[in-house]
């Protein structure tokens, strides 16, 4: 039985918020403390911001925010390898060996670079109006992260399915050309990932400018919260959960039976601004010590750095052979 591996990037543009840390953070985290069941990966994928990011400030500054919240929110760094994408300079030699496999044609049909292209159209632009390279071949660069580490399971979003099926497209093109090298990943919605409405009720994203940032301090914590969208039901009138981004946030974080209680309250008519109170103990108890460790983390950069460069050299001492077993497939390598 060959063990199950784990991998996942996180995209290091700007700072993680509420969002990112019920749907991707909070269940990565979860299981890297569970004993047992396969190896896990997690990288800060700082390639991939220089895609949407070409400010130096904000990706340095966003590398250090990301990778403190997740040391500081508990990631275990003995059983889990954490590393940033950019100290891995395999990920980019592997990126051109699978870009000479994939398909211009495959890569044509990706969301992200398809919804750009439709964006112009719709304001007749040009077709490729502002989209760079980078941006088209994403998907090859995502494939080259998730194969180089021979990960079977890639815990990602839904609107990240179709990349790992792309992954999965160009390892067996790869495979038939070269012989059977790369393991073939599969998407996995993380379990216990929730996706979080944010302020105005659509899904909570940074693109949005609808989130809430996961460390504001207690007092700004307190102002977001406030800001979420209610209606203008009154106290005493019977509220519904279901179209309430309060509640949404609120199960997001609560126990089974503390949703049960708000349940019950929304139907006995609580007042919006005690609702929104409750949810800001909530997650001020929940996030009072890790904001304390982020805070620490952020002050001590140096600490930070050295975990990713423990991190790198254990992913290295695994993709530097691969690496070195796929250049030789490929046919390159030294003649004598
Ligand atoms: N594209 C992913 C996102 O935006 C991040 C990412 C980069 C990733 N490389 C990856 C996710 C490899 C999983 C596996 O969410």
């Amino acid at each position: 039985m060959t063990e199950s591996t784990h991998l996942t990037g996180i995209t290091t543009t700007g700072t993680p918020h509420l969002g990112n840390y019920a749907g991707a953070i909070r269940p990565a985290i979860a299981a890297s403390q569970s004993g047992g069941c396969g190896r896990h990966f997690y990288f800060l994928a700082d390639y991939h911001a220089l895609i949407k990011c070409q400010d130096p400030q904000r990706v340095r500054q966003s590398v250090r925010e990301v990778a403190a919240a997740w040391l500081a929110l508990g990631l275990n760094t003995e059983r889990a390898i954490f590393y940033r994408q950019s100290d891995i300079p395999e990920i980019l030699e592997l990126s051109w060996l699978l870009g000479c496999c994939a398909a211009k044609g495959l890569m044509n049909r990706a969301h992200a670079y398809k919804d750009a292209v439709q964006a112009n159209a719709q304001r007749g632009e040009d077709p490729d109006f502002g989209i760079s390279m980078g941006l088209f071949s994403y998907p090859v660069l995502m494939a080259a992260d998730i194969l180089l580490f021979r990960a079977s399971e890639v815990p990602v979003g839904r609107d990240q399915i179709q990349h790992i099926e792309m992954a999965r497209d160009i390892a067996g093109r790869f495979n038939h050309i070269y012989g059977d090298h790369l393991v073939l990943p599969q998407a996995r919605i993380a379990a216990g990932a929730a996706v979080l409405p944010g302020l105005d009720g659509r899904k909570m994203s940074k693109s949005y400018n609808n989130s809430i940032p996961l460390f504001l301090p207690e007092k700004q914590l307190r102002k977001a919260i406030n800001k979420i969208k209610t209606n203008l039901l009154e106290p005493g009138e019977p509220k519904d959960p279901a179209d309430s981004p309060l509640f949404q946030i609120w199960q997001a974080f609560a126990s089974p039976e503390q949703t049960q209680a708000m349940r019950a309250e929304f139907a006995a008519g609580i007042a919006w601004g005690e609702a929104k109170q409750r949810l800001f103990d909530l997650l001020n108890t929940q996030l009072t010590a890790p904001r304390a460790r982020y805070q620490e983390l952020l002050a001590d950069p140096a600490q930070i750095e050295s975990k990713l460069q423990q991190g790198a050299q254990r992913a290295r001492a695994q993709a530097g052979p691969f690496m070195q077993q796929l250049r030789k497939a490929v046919g390159l390598c030294r003649v004598a």
